[in-house]
């Protein structure tokens, strides 16, 4: 199932750096072609000769080395894997790719990279649990990084629990599973994404709380597993996933316009927090406070985006999911929202500021379709996005 996958496997300065010789060899026997980077503190604990031997192939370990950059550069050789594994990914290695420091050879290649990651936590159990590694690692699984493990276990320093890097066959699974063609493949799905701002005058706007956030892990679990995914997203808070066709733009009526230029797809998935109405009255110049005295907005209603394409007669996605964001009766209010707009699935979430949602890490939806409500427990956004691209790819399958 590897056969020619090219595997870049940065080893970083664990105890558990012996377990990464075992996996290049299973890596290997499987046909992959491994390029190995050893970090200094690696080098503590596995030596650079075992590791070149056994994975076949020049051993990277320095940033300033003339010949290996000769050979090939840093930023290349970031970008010529088909998946770069993290084995052991120590704390440290983990605070430093969360925050994009790249004082070695290991962290640069982590940053010039736009390939795939997939990393293997391993380090003391106190360390993993201490907030500074679980923040890293909500930021790390945000920005796209699949994780396998840690394993719970006793441990070498005498301990117990969380912290024990993943056995090789369980890191091998992993890859294979990074590396299939998703399910989702040959499968074209439009997200939309963010708040959009409506113009009062060229510097002022009305707009929401949204922050993108949820649209954007959507989008990006829809392409992991394999999906087209066109992304048209408002002015968010959050950067769009790597790998995505993206479309960005500020208002509903530009938003519709893109979704419409963007069609056909199979699968529609409406996530923006679209502005129900824009300023008719809205100025091409500045608005003076001494001049203008103050103003009077005259609004009028935006289209609604995800009406038009769940009620298209002619070429409608085979998939409709619109969101629904409720402060009351959460359910009954979108359940009938789902009516009334025309789409298969609605899915619920209850943006009371108390529920700190809107504009934060987690959610809490409750999926609505013709057969009735599925309630998810919380969850940070990313959870949800890989569940619901789940749920959408057994649908479209
Ligand atoms: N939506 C849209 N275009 C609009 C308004 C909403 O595509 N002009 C989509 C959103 O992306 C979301 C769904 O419709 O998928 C519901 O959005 P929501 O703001 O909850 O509902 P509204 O239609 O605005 O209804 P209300 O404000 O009355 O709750």
């Amino acid at each position: 199932m590897l056969a020619g996958k090219r595997i870049l496997l940065i080893i970083g300065g664990g105890i558990a750096a012996f377990k990464s010789l075992d996996l290049i060899r299973r890596l290997r026997e499987r046909g992959a072609e491994v390029t190995p980077v050893l970090t200094r503190a690696g080098e503590e604990f596995v030596t650079p000769l075992s590791v070149s031997a056994l994975a076949g192939s020049t051993l990277y370990r320095d940033l300033f080395d003339l010949s290996d950059e000769a050979e090939m550069g840093h930023i290349q050789l970031s970008r010529v894997a088909d998946l770069v594994v993290v084995a052991p990914a120590t704390a440290d290695l983990m605070a430093k790719m969360s925050k994009g420091l790249a004082n070695d050879l290991a962290s640069t290649l982590l940053l010039a990279t736009d390939t795939p990651v997939l990393i293997a936590p391993a380090m003391n159990v106190r360390m993993w649990d201490h907030a500074a590694t679980q923040r890293n690692l909500a930021t790390l699984t945000d920005d796209g990084i699949a994780v396998v493990g840690p394993n719970e276990g006793d441990m070498a320093c005498g301990e117990y629990g969380p912290g024990r890097m993943s056995e090789p066959l369980e890191i091998v699974a992993a890859i294979e599973a990074r590396l299939a063609d998703g399910p989702l493949k040959g499968r074209r799905v439009l997200v939309t994404s963010g708040p959009t701002h409506e113009p009062i005058d060229p510097v002022r706007y009305i707009a929401n709380r949204s922050s993108g956030a949820q649209g954007t892990a959507l989008a990006r679990a829809l392409s992991a597993l394999g999906a087209e995914v066109v992304f048209v997203t408002g002015p968010a808070d959050v950067a769009p996933p790597e790998g995505v066709q993206v479309i960005k733009v500020q208002t509903a009526r530009q938003m519709l316009d893109a979704v419409q230029d963007a069609l056909p797809v199979d699968a529609g998935v409406f996530a923006a927090a679209v502005a129900d109405w824009h300023v008719t009255s809205a100025s091409d110049k500045k608005l003076k406070k001494s001049k203008d005295g103050l103003p009077s907005l005259a609004f009028a209603e935006n289209p609604d985006i995800l009406k038009t394409v769940a009620q298209m007669k002619k070429g409608r996605p085979s998939l409709v999911v619109g969101f629904a964001a409720e402060t009351n009766d959460v359910i009954e209010n979108a359940t009938a929202k789902r009516k009334r707009k025309g789409c298969d699935w609605i899915v619920a979430n209850d943006v009371s500021p108390e529920t700190g949602i809107m504009g934060g890490s987690e959610n809490a939806v409750t999926i609505i379709d013709n057969d009735g409500a599925d309630t998810w427990p919380r969850m940070n956004k990313a959870q949800v996005a890989n569940q619901l691209a789940a749920r959408i790819a057994a649908a479209l399958a």
